[in-house]
């Protein structure tokens, strides 16, 4: 089995739910605020380490009470958290996630997050080998994410990349990857283009495989100069989509690591991110591995 590598952002997420987004000079009344561990980055380890996979970190928390308490959670789903580095006088990256009607709007204070360098990064994946995964979004500098891609191609490692948030910088890093995993906003864009296939055959043409994660609807999968394929997702109750398409990402680079074919993988991280969305948060919705290979025969 290969190893993940995953690079990116840990957020304290201070989340909300209301019946509507409040107006411009408006103050409504939400309820139910809590506290979860967030952060794409640090979703995406916990999810493919809750997955089964073996998973190392990297990124920057502050020298405060988040930081700490995001990567002891790291920590308890087995995460290897050695390339987490403190950094004094900043604080841990935050979010405010409003939640209405199962739906989020996420508002970010990126702190700690915006001080991971190509240093760090580099003296993480120092003992990764060929064919082992690096797994990276956009909640870090776009320059930290241009220097550790063109070190880890040289040393044979698989690139996936989520490119959120998205932003047009982000389209040249496309082109170093081995596969890209945008959501349907994301994927405009990337693209400049509001039509799946057509934006995903433009997105392709920097050189990588796409999948475009679609919410209810699924899935869409094109290798680079091939056939584009659907792929439908379990129907579940909806409680809340925050981190479904990390659960997508974490739970996809499992089943890859371990070698399955795509069409396998992306069943596996479909099934997994649609039993996330039916808990509330971040981390706290991930499923373990036994609850997705069950969901095979639920889902049916
Ligand atoms: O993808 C969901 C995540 O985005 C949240 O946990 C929040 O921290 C933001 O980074």
């Amino acid at each position: 089995m290969k190893k993940i590598f995953v690079l990116g952002s840990l957020n304290m997420d201070l989340v909300m739910a209301c019946a509507r987004i409040p107006a411009e000079g408006e103050t409504l009344s939400g309820s139910g605020f809590f506290t979860n561990p967030g952060g794409k980055g640090a979703n995406q380890a916990y999810a493919a380490a809750r997955l089964g996979g073996k998973t190392f970190f990297c990124g920057c928390v502050g020298d405060d009470v988040f930081g700490s308490s995001l990567t002891e959670n790291l920590k308890r789903a087995f995460v290897d958290i050695s390339g987490v580095r403190v950094c004094k006088n900043t604080n841990t990256g935050i979010a405010v996630v409003l939640v209405s009607n199962g739906n989020n709007r996420i508002l970010l204070d990126a702190g700690a997050n915006g001080e991971v360098t190509v240093q760090d990064a580099e003296n993480f994946l120092r003992n990764a080998e060929t064919g082992d995964l690096l797994l990276a979004q956009a909640e870090i500098p776009t320059e930290t994410l241009h220097g550790v891609f063109l070190y880890a191609r040289r040393k044979g490692m698989k690139i996936l990349f989520n490119p959120a948030p998205a932003k047009t910088e982000l389209k040249e890093l496309c082109g170093m990857c081995d596969l890209v995993l945008p959501n349907e906003t994301e994927l405009e864009i990337l693209s400049g283009e509001r039509d799946v296939e057509r934006g995903t055959e433009l997105l392709s043409e920097y050189g990588a495989d796409v999948i475009v994660t679609l919410g209810g609807k699924g899935c869409y999968f094109l290798p680079h100069g091939g056939e584009g394929r659907y792929f439908p997702c379990p129907k579940v109750q909806v409680v809340d989509t925050t981190a479904a398409g990390d659960t997508f990402c974490g739970a996809l680079s499992v089943r890859l690591a371990e070698g399955a074919e795509m069409t396998e993988s992306v069943r596996f991280a479909l099934r997994a991110a649609s039993l996330s969305v039916t808990k509330k948060g971040a981390q706290s919705s991930v499923p373990c591995r036994k609850e997705a290979d069950e969901a095979e025969m639920i889902f049916k």
